[in-house]
């Protein structure tokens, strides 16, 4: 297993809270949408995107975060037209040409979750370099789901799990978590989706159980360190109850500082 493994199952324990978010995780939607506002084609909405990812990094860090997961790609977007597939697949091997050295620089640790087999082959030596460069690193952990979904996600743990165990009748939730591609990271504290849509769209299903949900109208082209620091402030409102009762959190504050 991982790290993970001092992070609790929500649904097994009780998460330890923070007033920062230990986990972010973003499914970062509108650059189509701020592109055609604009009169721009498609791509470069992509492109500020790509900015837009920088700033949310560097954001991350600054407020001591320590886990950063970001949608890039999704199981279902070789749904979209094959030329802007292109430019996006030739996006994300830019950005892991020339943003890794800096993620290094800076003391993030690089991770890719999702079926990468479908992706050139110099896109998957650079995933397997970036991640080999920056694995060391603590300060904050940058998750890229790529051709990720989380059903993909459920099934390729299962069926990982039944290959190392045949004989299996039941699978408790503590055998099938270190098979789950992010089981290295605690389970998100705060999910964010920009661009106004109120929908999961087959991101982290396992592990988003009992995340805080936030909606923003922004478009992530837009999404900078203030939009950021709102969606932390929301957060911070919430009464994480894990199935307890308002009373019963109440008390186990007060236990907590007694
Ligand atoms: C959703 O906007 C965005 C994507 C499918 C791609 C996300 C990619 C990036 C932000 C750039 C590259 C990322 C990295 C990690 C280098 P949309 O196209 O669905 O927008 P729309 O709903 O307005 O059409």
């Amino acid at each position: 297993m991982s790290e993970a493994g001092a992070s609790p199952s929500s649904t097994l324990e009780i998460p330890p809270h923070s007033a920062v978010p230990r986990h972010v995780a973003i499914i970062m939607d509108g650059n189509g949408r701020w592109a055609r506002r604009r009169r721009l084609p498609r791509i470069a909405g992509h492109r500020r995107g790509a900015e837009a990812v920088r700033t949310a990094v560097r954001a991350c860090v600054d407020r001591g975060i320590s886990y950063l997961t970001l949608f890039a790609f999704s199981s279902e977007n070789w749904r979209r037209p094959a030329e802007e597939v292109r430019l996006l697949m030739k996006l994300f091997r830019t950005a892991l040409e020339n943003e890794v050295a800096k993620l290094h620089a800076s003391g993030v640790r690089l991770k890719v979750v999702g079926d990468t087999e479908r992706f050139d082959p110099k896109i998957r030596k650079l995933i397997e370099q970036g991640e080999a460069l920056t694995a060391g690193n603590q300060r904050l952990t940058l998750t890229v789901a790529a051709n990720y979904g989380g059903r993909w996600d459920i099934l390729q743990a299962v069926t990982r799990l039944l290959k190392n165990n045949p004989q299996l009748e039941t699978i408790e939730e503590t055998a099938l978590a270190p098979y789950l591609a992010m089981s290295y990271a605690p389970e998100p504290d705060l999910f964010i989706r920009t661009g106004g849509e109120q929908r999961i769209s087959n991101f982290l299903l396992w592990q988003l159980a009992y995340s805080e949900l936030y909606f923003t109208e922004s478009l992530w082209p837009d999404f900078d360190a203030a939009a950021l620091d709102a969606a932390i402030a929301s957060y911070r409102t919430r009464e994480r109850r894990f199935g307890r009762t308002s009373e019963q959190l109440e008390q186990s504050k007060r236990a907590d500082v007694a």
